[in-house]
Protein backbone atom coordinates (compact mmCIF):
# COMPACT_ATOMS: atom_id res chain seq x y z
CA UNK A 1 0.00 0.00 0.00
CA UNK A 2 1.38 3.18 -1.11
CA UNK A 3 1.40 5.50 1.88
CA UNK A 4 2.34 9.04 0.62
CA UNK A 5 -0.46 10.53 1.84
CA UNK A 6 -1.48 12.51 5.44
CA UNK A 7 -4.22 13.33 7.75
CA UNK A 8 -5.19 16.14 5.23
CA UNK A 9 -5.48 14.19 2.48
CA UNK A 10 -7.84 12.48 4.19
CA UNK A 11 -9.72 14.73 5.87
CA UNK A 12 -10.21 17.12 2.88
CA UNK A 13 -9.16 14.84 -0.37
CA UNK A 14 -11.51 12.54 -1.95
CA UNK A 15 -10.91 9.32 0.22
CA UNK A 16 -13.87 6.90 1.48
CA UNK A 17 -15.23 4.83 3.62
CA UNK A 18 -14.17 1.17 3.16
CA UNK A 19 -10.74 2.56 1.62
CA UNK A 20 -7.27 0.76 3.52
CA UNK A 21 -5.16 3.67 4.70
CA UNK A 22 -1.66 4.28 6.74
CA UNK A 23 -1.25 6.91 9.79
CA UNK A 24 2.07 7.96 10.90
CA UNK A 25 1.77 10.95 13.19
CA UNK A 26 1.51 11.68 17.41
CA UNK A 27 -0.82 10.70 19.75
CA UNK A 28 -2.70 13.62 21.42
CA UNK A 29 -4.82 12.31 23.61
CA UNK A 30 -6.75 8.53 24.32
CA UNK A 31 -9.67 7.46 25.90
CA UNK A 32 -10.81 3.56 26.98
CA UNK A 33 -14.31 2.50 26.51
CA UNK A 34 -15.86 0.10 28.86
CA UNK A 35 -17.50 -1.24 25.26
CA UNK A 36 -13.66 -2.94 24.31
CA UNK A 37 -12.21 0.00 22.39
CA UNK A 38 -9.69 2.25 22.91
CA UNK A 39 -9.92 6.08 21.11
CA UNK A 40 -6.84 7.62 19.91
CA UNK A 41 -6.63 11.21 18.40
CA UNK A 42 -3.68 11.03 16.51
CA UNK A 43 -2.52 14.44 14.82
CA UNK A 44 0.41 14.75 11.92
CA UNK A 45 0.62 18.49 11.83
CA UNK A 46 -0.45 18.48 8.20
CA UNK A 47 -3.99 20.64 9.31
CA UNK A 48 -5.68 21.54 12.17
CA UNK A 49 -7.77 18.31 12.93
CA UNK A 50 -6.19 14.93 13.56
CA UNK A 51 -8.36 11.48 12.79
CA UNK A 52 -9.78 9.28 15.54
CA UNK A 53 -8.19 5.74 15.65
CA UNK A 54 -10.80 3.07 16.82
CA UNK A 55 -8.57 0.38 18.17
CA UNK A 56 -10.26 -2.91 19.18
CA UNK A 57 -9.53 -4.99 22.10
CA UNK A 58 -8.86 -7.60 19.87
CA UNK A 59 -5.92 -6.63 18.66
CA UNK A 60 -2.74 -8.70 19.69
CA UNK A 61 -0.94 -6.16 21.24
CA UNK A 62 -3.56 -4.44 23.02
CA UNK A 63 -2.54 -4.47 26.45
CA UNK A 64 1.12 -4.05 26.23
CA UNK A 65 0.86 -1.40 23.36
CA UNK A 66 -2.44 0.47 22.80
CA UNK A 67 -2.97 0.70 26.62
CA UNK A 68 0.34 2.16 27.50
CA UNK A 69 0.22 4.52 24.91
CA UNK A 70 0.11 8.19 25.80
CA UNK A 71 -0.08 11.47 24.74
CA UNK A 72 3.03 12.26 22.94
CA UNK A 73 3.81 9.09 21.19
CA UNK A 74 5.03 8.19 17.84
CA UNK A 75 2.21 5.74 16.19
CA UNK A 76 1.81 3.49 13.00
CA UNK A 77 -1.69 2.50 12.33
CA UNK A 78 -3.14 0.19 9.32
CA UNK A 79 -6.79 -0.19 9.14
CA UNK A 80 -10.04 1.02 7.47
CA UNK A 81 -11.86 4.27 7.06
CA UNK A 82 -15.44 4.19 8.35
CA UNK A 83 -18.21 6.94 8.73
CA UNK A 84 -17.58 8.18 12.34
CA UNK A 85 -20.55 7.83 14.22
CA UNK A 86 -19.78 11.11 16.22
CA UNK A 87 -20.94 14.44 14.41
CA UNK A 88 -17.60 16.22 14.54
CA UNK A 89 -15.69 14.61 11.64
CA UNK A 90 -17.13 12.45 9.27
CA UNK A 91 -14.44 9.82 8.61
CA UNK A 92 -12.08 7.90 11.38
CA UNK A 93 -9.83 4.86 11.36
CA UNK A 94 -11.04 1.17 12.35
CA UNK A 95 -7.70 -0.26 13.26
CA UNK A 96 -6.05 -3.56 12.24
CA UNK A 97 -2.94 -2.51 13.51
CA UNK A 98 -1.39 -0.28 15.90
CA UNK A 99 2.60 -0.26 16.58
CA UNK A 100 4.10 2.67 18.85
CA UNK A 101 6.87 4.00 17.09
CA UNK A 102 8.68 5.52 19.42
CA UNK A 103 7.54 5.80 23.33
CA UNK A 104 7.07 8.94 25.77
CA UNK A 105 9.65 8.83 28.74
CA UNK A 106 7.96 9.35 31.96
CA UNK A 107 4.14 10.19 30.82
CA UNK A 108 3.91 11.92 34.03
CA UNK A 109 6.36 14.53 33.26
CA UNK A 110 5.86 14.91 29.45
CA UNK A 111 5.70 19.00 29.32
CA UNK A 112 2.80 18.81 26.72
CA UNK A 113 0.50 16.38 28.10
CA UNK A 114 -1.91 19.34 29.88
CA UNK A 115 -4.40 20.41 27.48
CA UNK A 116 -3.91 24.19 28.27
CA UNK A 117 -0.20 26.07 28.72
CA UNK A 118 0.51 29.91 29.23
CA UNK A 119 2.42 31.09 26.44
CA UNK A 120 5.10 32.15 28.99
CA UNK A 121 5.78 28.29 29.98
CA UNK A 122 5.64 27.44 26.36
CA UNK A 123 7.94 29.73 24.98
CA UNK A 124 10.76 27.58 28.11
CA UNK A 125 10.18 24.38 25.72
CA UNK A 126 10.06 26.15 22.54
CA UNK A 127 11.65 22.83 21.21
CA UNK A 128 8.18 20.92 22.15
CA UNK A 129 5.99 23.68 21.69
CA UNK A 130 5.28 23.16 18.09
CA UNK A 131 3.43 19.79 19.09
CA UNK A 132 0.56 21.97 20.82
CA UNK A 133 -2.65 23.29 18.83
CA UNK A 134 -2.03 27.01 18.78
CA UNK A 135 1.24 26.57 17.70
CA UNK A 136 0.63 24.22 14.67
CA UNK A 137 -1.76 26.59 13.72
CA UNK A 138 0.64 29.39 13.72
CA UNK A 139 3.42 27.25 12.24
CA UNK A 140 0.56 26.52 8.94
CA UNK A 141 -0.30 30.45 8.98
CA UNK A 142 3.35 31.75 9.08
CA UNK A 143 4.16 29.19 5.91
CA UNK A 144 0.82 30.64 4.26
CA UNK A 145 1.63 34.43 4.91
CA UNK A 146 4.88 33.72 3.14
CA UNK A 147 3.98 31.98 0.29
CA UNK A 148 1.00 34.48 -0.05
CA UNK A 149 3.28 37.51 0.29
CA UNK A 150 5.83 35.67 -2.87
CA UNK A 151 2.48 35.29 -4.52
CA UNK A 152 1.51 38.70 -4.35
CA UNK A 153 4.51 40.61 -5.49
CA UNK A 154 5.00 37.90 -8.42
CA UNK A 155 1.29 38.60 -9.45
CA UNK A 156 2.20 41.61 -9.65
CA UNK A 157 6.10 41.94 -11.44
CA UNK A 158 8.28 42.17 -8.63
CA UNK A 159 11.43 39.96 -8.52
CA UNK A 160 12.45 38.50 -5.55
CA UNK A 161 16.38 40.30 -5.11
CA UNK A 162 18.09 37.76 -2.35
CA UNK A 163 20.15 40.53 -0.61
CA UNK A 164 23.04 40.33 1.64
CA UNK A 165 23.06 39.04 5.63
CA UNK A 166 26.36 40.15 6.06
CA UNK A 167 27.11 43.69 5.23
CA UNK A 168 29.95 46.72 6.14
CA UNK A 169 27.54 49.20 6.09
CA UNK A 170 26.61 50.33 9.23
CA UNK A 171 24.41 53.16 8.61
CA UNK A 172 20.80 52.58 9.16
CA UNK A 173 20.83 52.58 12.64
CA UNK A 174 24.41 52.97 14.13
CA UNK A 175 24.68 50.92 17.46
CA UNK A 176 22.08 48.37 17.44
CA UNK A 177 23.89 46.06 14.70
CA UNK A 178 25.54 42.48 16.07
CA UNK A 179 29.35 42.60 14.32
CA UNK A 180 30.72 39.44 12.07
CA UNK A 181 34.19 38.53 12.96
CA UNK A 182 37.02 35.96 12.65
CA UNK A 183 39.12 38.13 15.15
CA UNK A 184 40.59 36.33 18.03
CA UNK A 185 38.94 38.01 20.71
CA UNK A 186 41.80 37.42 23.53
CA UNK A 187 44.23 38.36 20.96
CA UNK A 188 42.43 41.84 18.71
CA UNK A 189 44.97 43.55 17.09
CA UNK A 190 45.29 47.39 17.60
CA UNK A 191 45.54 50.49 15.85
CA UNK A 192 45.69 53.84 17.62
CA UNK A 193 43.49 52.11 20.34
CA UNK A 194 40.92 50.52 18.82
CA UNK A 195 40.63 47.01 17.04
CA UNK A 196 42.18 46.89 13.43
CA UNK A 197 40.02 45.66 11.16
CA UNK A 198 42.03 45.19 8.38
CA UNK A 199 43.51 41.68 10.06
CA UNK A 200 39.76 40.63 9.94
CA UNK A 201 37.90 38.30 7.55
CA UNK A 202 36.72 40.87 5.57
CA UNK A 203 39.59 43.67 5.77
CA UNK A 204 37.05 45.62 7.33
CA UNK A 205 34.08 46.00 9.77
CA UNK A 206 31.14 43.89 9.04
CA UNK A 207 28.09 43.51 10.65
CA UNK A 208 24.83 41.43 9.98
CA UNK A 209 22.15 43.29 8.02
CA UNK A 210 19.27 45.72 9.81
CA UNK A 211 17.68 45.71 6.37
CA UNK A 212 18.18 44.62 2.95
CA UNK A 213 17.08 48.35 1.75
CA UNK A 214 20.20 49.71 0.23
CA UNK A 215 21.08 47.12 -1.58
CA UNK A 216 17.87 46.21 -2.84
CA UNK A 217 17.98 49.69 -4.31
CA UNK A 218 20.38 48.79 -6.27
CA UNK A 219 18.10 45.56 -7.82
CA UNK A 220 15.14 48.44 -8.15
CA UNK A 221 16.94 50.98 -10.38
CA UNK A 222 17.45 48.23 -12.71
CA UNK A 223 14.16 46.34 -12.68
CA UNK A 224 11.79 48.35 -11.53
CA UNK A 225 9.73 46.33 -8.62
CA UNK A 226 12.03 44.14 -6.81
CA UNK A 227 11.56 42.77 -3.13
CA UNK A 228 13.50 41.02 -0.28
CA UNK A 229 12.30 39.12 2.38
CA UNK A 230 14.87 37.46 4.77
CA UNK A 231 16.47 37.62 8.23
CA UNK A 232 17.45 40.89 9.56
CA UNK A 233 18.96 41.47 13.06
CA UNK A 234 18.94 44.24 15.57
CA UNK A 235 20.90 44.48 18.56
CA UNK A 236 18.74 46.10 20.62
CA UNK A 237 18.38 45.50 23.96
CA UNK A 238 14.27 46.28 24.22
CA UNK A 239 12.38 44.00 25.83
CA UNK A 240 9.39 44.72 24.75
CA UNK A 241 6.56 41.89 22.83
CA UNK A 242 7.28 43.92 19.49
CA UNK A 243 11.01 43.43 19.27
CA UNK A 244 13.36 40.80 18.48
CA UNK A 245 16.95 40.64 18.11
CA UNK A 246 16.48 38.15 15.38
CA UNK A 247 13.58 39.29 12.70
CA UNK A 248 12.28 38.68 9.35
CA UNK A 249 11.84 41.40 7.14
CA UNK A 250 9.28 41.48 3.89
CA UNK A 251 10.95 45.29 1.62
CA UNK A 252 9.45 45.91 -1.73
CA UNK A 253 10.91 49.08 -4.03
CA UNK A 254 9.24 50.42 -6.80
CA UNK A 255 10.98 52.57 -9.37
CA UNK A 256 8.98 55.75 -11.08
CA UNK A 257 7.14 56.02 -7.72
CA UNK A 258 6.92 58.47 -4.29
CA UNK A 259 5.61 58.15 -1.24
CA UNK A 260 1.80 58.21 -1.82
CA UNK A 261 2.53 55.09 -4.48
CA UNK A 262 4.23 53.38 -1.69
CA UNK A 263 1.46 53.51 0.95
CA UNK A 264 -0.95 52.41 -1.81
CA UNK A 265 1.13 49.77 -2.35
CA UNK A 266 1.29 48.56 1.25
CA UNK A 267 -2.08 48.79 1.74
CA UNK A 268 -2.94 46.72 -1.30
CA UNK A 269 -0.19 44.23 -0.22
CA UNK A 270 -2.05 44.35 3.24
CA UNK A 271 -5.45 43.65 2.47
CA UNK A 272 -4.59 41.40 -0.32
CA UNK A 273 -2.68 38.92 2.18
CA UNK A 274 -4.98 38.80 4.75
CA UNK A 275 -7.39 38.33 2.12
CA UNK A 276 -5.41 35.02 0.88
CA UNK A 277 -5.01 34.06 4.47
CA UNK A 278 -9.02 34.03 5.50
CA UNK A 279 -9.87 32.18 2.74
CA UNK A 280 -6.89 29.51 2.82
CA UNK A 281 -6.80 28.95 6.69
CA UNK A 282 -9.77 28.77 7.61
CA UNK A 283 -9.64 25.99 10.28
CA UNK A 284 -6.24 27.43 11.44
CA UNK A 285 -7.87 31.20 12.18
CA UNK A 286 -10.73 28.88 14.31
CA UNK A 287 -8.66 28.32 16.66
CA UNK A 288 -7.55 32.25 17.05
CA UNK A 289 -11.46 33.12 17.02
CA UNK A 290 -12.22 31.21 19.84
CA UNK A 291 -9.28 31.53 22.35
CA UNK A 292 -6.85 34.08 21.45
CA UNK A 293 -9.11 37.13 20.04
CA UNK A 294 -12.95 37.15 20.07
CA UNK A 295 -14.44 38.41 16.99
CA UNK A 296 -10.68 38.26 15.10
CA UNK A 297 -12.01 37.16 11.55
CA UNK A 298 -14.99 39.53 11.45
CA UNK A 299 -11.84 42.44 12.35
CA UNK A 300 -10.02 41.15 9.54
CA UNK A 301 -12.79 41.02 7.00
CA UNK A 302 -13.21 44.50 7.93
CA UNK A 303 -9.49 45.34 7.43
CA UNK A 304 -9.65 43.86 3.93
CA UNK A 305 -12.59 45.90 2.87
CA UNK A 306 -11.72 49.52 4.32
CA UNK A 307 -9.52 52.33 3.06
CA UNK A 308 -6.87 52.69 5.35
CA UNK A 309 -6.61 56.36 7.42
CA UNK A 310 -3.69 58.68 6.07
CA UNK A 311 -2.82 61.49 8.34
CA UNK A 312 0.62 64.21 8.08
CA UNK A 313 2.72 63.78 10.85
CA UNK A 314 2.05 67.20 11.68
CA UNK A 315 -1.91 66.57 11.98
CA UNK A 316 -0.77 63.25 14.42
CA UNK A 317 0.93 65.37 16.94
CA UNK A 318 -1.81 67.74 17.14
CA UNK A 319 -4.60 64.90 18.11
CA UNK A 320 -2.06 63.50 20.53
CA UNK A 321 -1.13 67.11 21.98
CA UNK A 322 -5.25 67.45 22.10
CA UNK A 323 -5.89 63.81 23.90
CA UNK A 324 -7.48 63.76 26.87
CA UNK A 325 -5.04 60.46 27.85
CA UNK A 326 -1.40 61.18 29.78
CA UNK A 327 1.56 60.20 27.88
CA UNK A 328 4.85 58.79 29.73
CA UNK A 329 7.20 60.85 26.88
CA UNK A 330 6.27 64.02 25.74
CA UNK A 331 4.27 65.22 22.43
CA UNK A 332 6.24 68.26 20.60
CA UNK A 333 6.53 68.68 16.93
CA UNK A 334 9.83 67.57 16.02
CA UNK A 335 9.99 64.64 18.57
CA UNK A 336 9.60 60.85 17.30
CA UNK A 337 6.29 58.99 18.45
CA UNK A 338 6.52 56.73 20.88
CA UNK A 339 4.80 53.60 21.00
CA UNK A 340 2.28 55.08 23.19
CA UNK A 341 1.50 57.58 21.09
CA UNK A 342 1.02 55.25 17.83
CA UNK A 343 -1.10 52.74 20.17
CA UNK A 344 -3.29 55.80 20.67
CA UNK A 345 -3.43 57.05 17.38
CA UNK A 346 -4.70 53.76 15.95
CA UNK A 347 -6.47 52.05 18.92
CA UNK A 348 -8.40 55.16 20.22
CA UNK A 349 -8.46 57.87 17.54
CA UNK A 350 -8.71 55.78 14.42
CA UNK A 351 -9.80 52.03 15.59
CA UNK A 352 -7.91 50.82 12.77
CA UNK A 353 -4.69 50.73 10.59
CA UNK A 354 -3.29 54.45 10.09
CA UNK A 355 -0.72 55.46 7.51
CA UNK A 356 1.42 58.70 9.34
CA UNK A 357 3.35 60.79 6.57
CA UNK A 358 6.15 63.19 6.37
CA UNK A 359 7.83 63.33 9.69
CA UNK A 360 10.76 65.88 10.38
CA UNK A 361 13.75 65.03 8.43
CA UNK A 362 15.89 65.49 11.23
CA UNK A 363 13.88 62.60 12.95
CA UNK A 364 14.81 60.21 10.08
CA UNK A 365 17.19 58.53 8.14
CA UNK A 366 19.37 60.27 5.86
CA UNK A 367 17.89 58.75 2.95
CA UNK A 368 14.49 59.83 3.12
CA UNK A 369 13.39 62.29 0.42
CA UNK A 370 13.69 65.84 1.51
CA UNK A 371 10.17 67.36 1.12
CA UNK A 372 9.89 70.98 -0.53
CA UNK A 373 9.01 72.56 3.19
CA UNK A 374 12.70 72.04 4.31
CA UNK A 375 11.23 70.80 7.58
CA UNK A 376 9.75 67.14 6.49
CA UNK A 377 10.84 64.14 4.86
CA UNK A 378 8.70 61.30 2.77
CA UNK A 379 8.33 58.97 5.42
CA UNK A 380 5.61 57.02 6.53
CA UNK A 381 4.77 54.52 8.81
CA UNK A 382 1.50 51.99 8.46
CA UNK A 383 0.31 51.66 12.53
CA UNK A 384 -2.41 49.00 13.52
CA UNK A 385 -4.19 48.35 16.83
CA UNK A 386 -2.81 45.99 18.94
CA UNK A 387 1.01 46.01 17.17
CA UNK A 388 1.44 49.58 16.65
CA UNK A 389 3.81 49.85 14.36
CA UNK A 390 3.62 47.42 11.23
CA UNK A 391 5.03 48.98 8.43
CA UNK A 392 8.11 52.03 7.92
CA UNK A 393 8.82 53.14 4.52
CA UNK A 394 9.73 56.37 2.57
CA UNK A 395 10.52 57.86 -0.87
CA UNK A 396 13.89 57.79 -1.36
CA UNK A 397 16.09 60.95 -1.71
CA UNK A 398 17.20 60.37 -5.43
CA UNK A 399 19.01 63.86 -5.74
CA UNK A 400 22.96 62.98 -5.49
CA UNK A 401 23.16 67.21 -4.19
CA UNK A 402 20.31 66.35 -1.85
CA UNK A 403 21.48 63.02 -0.66
CA UNK A 404 25.34 64.60 -0.10
CA UNK A 405 23.91 66.98 2.27
CA UNK A 406 21.84 64.58 3.96
CA UNK A 407 25.09 62.36 4.49
CA UNK A 408 26.57 64.15 7.59
CA UNK A 409 29.60 62.49 7.77
CA UNK A 410 32.43 62.10 5.40
CA UNK A 411 32.98 58.60 6.49
CA UNK A 412 29.02 57.57 5.42
CA UNK A 413 29.81 59.69 1.95
CA UNK A 414 32.95 57.36 1.14
CA UNK A 415 31.73 54.29 2.51
CA UNK A 416 28.47 53.99 0.32
CA UNK A 417 30.39 55.38 -3.02
CA UNK A 418 28.27 52.87 -4.81
CA UNK A 419 24.54 54.12 -3.13
CA UNK A 420 25.93 57.38 -4.64
CA UNK A 421 26.60 55.84 -7.59
CA UNK A 422 22.78 55.15 -8.10
CA UNK A 423 22.01 58.96 -7.89
CA UNK A 424 24.62 59.36 -10.60
CA UNK A 425 23.43 56.88 -13.64
CA UNK A 426 19.97 57.66 -14.54
CA UNK A 427 18.79 58.03 -10.30
CA UNK A 428 14.96 58.44 -10.68
CA UNK A 429 12.05 58.45 -7.94
CA UNK A 430 11.53 55.20 -5.98
CA UNK A 431 10.71 54.37 -2.60
CA UNK A 432 9.86 51.52 -1.02
CA UNK A 433 8.34 50.01 2.93
CA UNK A 434 9.99 47.24 5.43
CA UNK A 435 7.49 45.14 7.13
CA UNK A 436 8.23 43.42 10.04
CA UNK A 437 6.91 39.72 9.39
CA UNK A 438 6.51 38.83 13.25
CA UNK A 439 4.67 41.61 13.77
CA UNK A 440 2.15 40.78 10.95
CA UNK A 441 1.64 37.26 12.05
CA UNK A 442 0.54 38.87 15.51
CA UNK A 443 -1.93 41.27 13.95
CA UNK A 444 -3.90 38.52 12.08
CA UNK A 445 -3.74 35.88 14.33
CA UNK A 446 -4.30 38.40 17.40
CA UNK A 447 -1.14 36.86 19.51
CA UNK A 448 0.18 39.31 21.79
CA UNK A 449 4.04 38.37 21.92
CA UNK A 450 6.48 38.44 18.76
CA UNK A 451 7.99 35.74 20.42
CA UNK A 452 5.43 33.14 19.88
CA UNK A 453 5.28 33.69 16.53
CA UNK A 454 8.58 32.52 15.29
CA UNK A 455 9.87 29.10 15.86
CA UNK A 456 13.08 30.02 18.18
CA UNK A 457 13.10 33.27 19.50
CA UNK A 458 16.53 35.44 19.70
CA UNK A 459 16.19 38.36 22.05
CA UNK A 460 19.02 39.78 24.56
CA UNK A 461 19.75 37.52 27.13
CA UNK A 462 18.03 34.67 25.06
CA UNK A 463 19.11 32.36 22.24
CA UNK A 464 18.71 28.62 23.85
CA UNK A 465 17.15 26.09 21.39
O1 LIG B 1 11.03 50.85 10.33
P1 LIG B 1 12.20 49.97 10.00
O2 LIG B 1 13.41 50.11 10.84
O3 LIG B 1 12.51 50.23 8.46
C1 LIG B 1 13.59 49.80 7.76
O4 LIG B 1 14.42 49.02 8.15
C2 LIG B 1 13.58 50.28 6.33
N1 LIG B 1 14.92 50.11 5.79
C3 LIG B 1 12.54 49.49 5.56
C4 LIG B 1 12.43 49.92 4.12
O5 LIG B 1 12.03 51.04 3.87
N2 LIG B 1 12.77 49.05 3.21
O6 LIG B 1 11.74 48.44 10.06
C5 LIG B 1 10.66 47.97 9.27
C6 LIG B 1 9.70 47.16 10.09
C7 LIG B 1 9.08 47.91 11.27
O7 LIG B 1 7.98 48.67 10.86
C8 LIG B 1 8.68 46.76 12.18
O8 LIG B 1 7.45 46.17 11.75
C9 LIG B 1 9.76 45.74 11.93
O9 LIG B 1 10.39 46.06 10.71
N3 LIG B 1 10.77 45.75 13.01
C10 LIG B 1 10.91 44.79 13.93
N4 LIG B 1 10.23 43.65 14.14
C11 LIG B 1 10.63 42.85 15.18
N5 LIG B 1 11.68 43.14 15.99
C12 LIG B 1 12.39 44.28 15.81
N6 LIG B 1 13.44 44.54 16.60
C13 LIG B 1 12.02 45.16 14.74
N7 LIG B 1 12.50 46.33 14.29
C14 LIG B 1 11.73 46.67 13.22
MG1 LIG C 1 10.51 52.24 11.76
Amino acid sequence: MKANYQIKDILFGDFKAGQQVIIKGWIRSRRDSKAGFSFLSVHDGSCFDGIQIIADNKLENYEVDVLKANTGCSVFIEGVLTESQGNEQSLEVLASRVEVIGWVDDPEHYPVAKKRHSFEFLRTIAHLRPRTNVFGAITRIRNRASFAMHQYFNNNNFYWVNTPIITTSDCEGAGELFKVSTLDFMNIPKDNNKPDYSHDFFEEAAYLTVSGQLNLEAYCLALSRVYTFGPTFRAENSHTSRHLAEFWMVEPEIAFADLNDATDLAEDFLKQTITTLLNECEDDFAIFNQHVEKGLIERLQKISHSEFVRMEYTEAVEILTKAKQKFEFPVKWGLDLQSEHERYLCEKHVNGPVAVMNYPEEIKAFYMRRNDDGKTCAAMDILVPGVGELIGGSQREERLDVLDSKMQDDHLRKELWWYRDLRRYGTVPHAGFGLGFERFINYVTGMENVRDVIPFPRVAKSAIF
